[in-house]
């Protein structure tokens, strides 16, 4: 069994069954969330040979901070039906690991108990009164939010089949969207555009970041409205199905845009060598989404701190067999999604 698997197995018996389903499952038949790990399996690397890799650093600037490693902590809700101390184990296990941590619209702890030293950005879905919005950022930033990511691919939340919501009967959900002024709310505005990301860098005063992105065009827009960053997702295949995989998009995004802004990843992410061959076709940094919450269930801040540190370790590991000692220096790519010069 691979680590994963056995995690995954912890996980799994850890959290309550409608937790479990509600983690694993994607959109309608789950064919984008099902195809996204092979993706990224399927990328061959060209590895470089006469380097001098007696020093391997994973160190890496993401908006102004430096992180000891390029993997992250992608936005999750409901982290406290995987485990009570929910995000405040989230951040304290990517804090020891000095991993950045993306915290959810729908996070089950204040903001402010989020304050624990490492650095944090707030994940945001607009909803439909925008004005609602600017105490939660508020708030986020004086707890030391340091970007919005604004999750732009779900203007309505796509269909899962599972769980049903009798499967949540016995399940305490009370701290449901405890951050938010109107904590019955579940819609999202529908009408997003780019001004939004103007709008809300100014509202909050910190770094925009567009997470699902997923082409070309709509990457160049976002840049021309002002994100800092893009972000290549499709939500885990939890909104399309039948959306494409982000090792398949992520090539052209960052040839769109990556000279002028950075470009992160999720999607399928579960061993250093993904995320190798994220920053092989253009990723600034690739986040973990699924993997996250089962450390997290299996065993807590500790865990969530042992598998980041054992993904950098296996990236480390990785890019010294490829003849690369900084993230900089990415091995080449064989065949289709190959960079010029890299
Ligand atoms: C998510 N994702 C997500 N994204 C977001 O912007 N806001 C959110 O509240 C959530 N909630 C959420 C819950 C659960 C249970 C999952 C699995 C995912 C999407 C997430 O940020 C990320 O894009 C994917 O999870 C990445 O794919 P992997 O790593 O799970 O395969």
């Amino acid at each position: 069994m691979t680590w994963q698997a056995d995690l995954a197995e912890r996980a799994r018996a850890a959290m309550p069954a409608a937790m479990w389903q509600y983690v694993s499952s994607g959109a309608r038949e789950g064919v984008t969330a099902a195809e996204a790990g092979a993706a990224w399996r399927d990328v061959r690397f060209l590895p470089r040979v006469l380097q001098d890799v007696s020093h391997v650093d994973p160190a890496t600037d993401v908006l102004g901070h430096r992180l000891a490693t390029p993997v992250g902590i992608a936005p999750t809700a409901l982290l406290r039906a995987a485990h009570p101390e929910g995000e405040v184990a989230m951040a304290r296990g990517a804090a020891a690991a000095g991993a950045l941590h993306v915290v959810s619209s729908n996070a089950g702890h204040p903001f402010a108990a989020l304050r624990l030293g490492g650095p944090w950005w707030l994940q945001a879905y607009v909803p439909p009164d925008r004005d609602s919005l600017g105490p939660v950022l508020e708030a986020a930033v004086a707890a030391g939010a340091s970007a919005v990511v604004l999750t732009a691919d779900t203007p309505v939340a796509g269909t899962k089949y599972r769980p049903r919501e009798q499967d949540w009967e016995g399940v305490d959900l009370s701290w449901f969207r405890t951050n938010f002024a109107a904590p019955g709310e579940t819609r999202w505005a529908t009408d997003l555009g780019p001004r939004d990301i103007g709008w809300l860098r100014e509202v909050s005063g910190v770094p925009v970041v567009v997470k699902g992105v997923l082409r070309a065009d709509d990457a160049r827009r976002c840049v021309g409205a002002g994100a800092d960053a893009v972000w290549v997702s499709n939500h885990g295949g939890r909104q399309l199905d039948r959306t494409v995989a982000t090792r398949d998009a992520l090539p052209d995004v960052a040839a769109a845009v990556g000279e002028q802004v950075q470009v992160y990843v999720d999607g399928g992410v579960s061993s250093g060598l993904d995320v190798l061959a994220a920053l092989s076709l253009g990723a600034d940094a690739a986040f973990v989404g699924r993997l996250a919450v089962h450390a997290l269930a299996a065993g807590g801040a500790d865990e969530v701190a042992a598998t980041l540190d054992r993904l950098t370790a296996e990236l480390v590991e990785g890019m010294r067999i490829a003849g690369c000692a900084r993230v900089s220096d990415t091995p080449g790519i064989a065949g289709p999604g190959r960079l010029q010069g890299r």
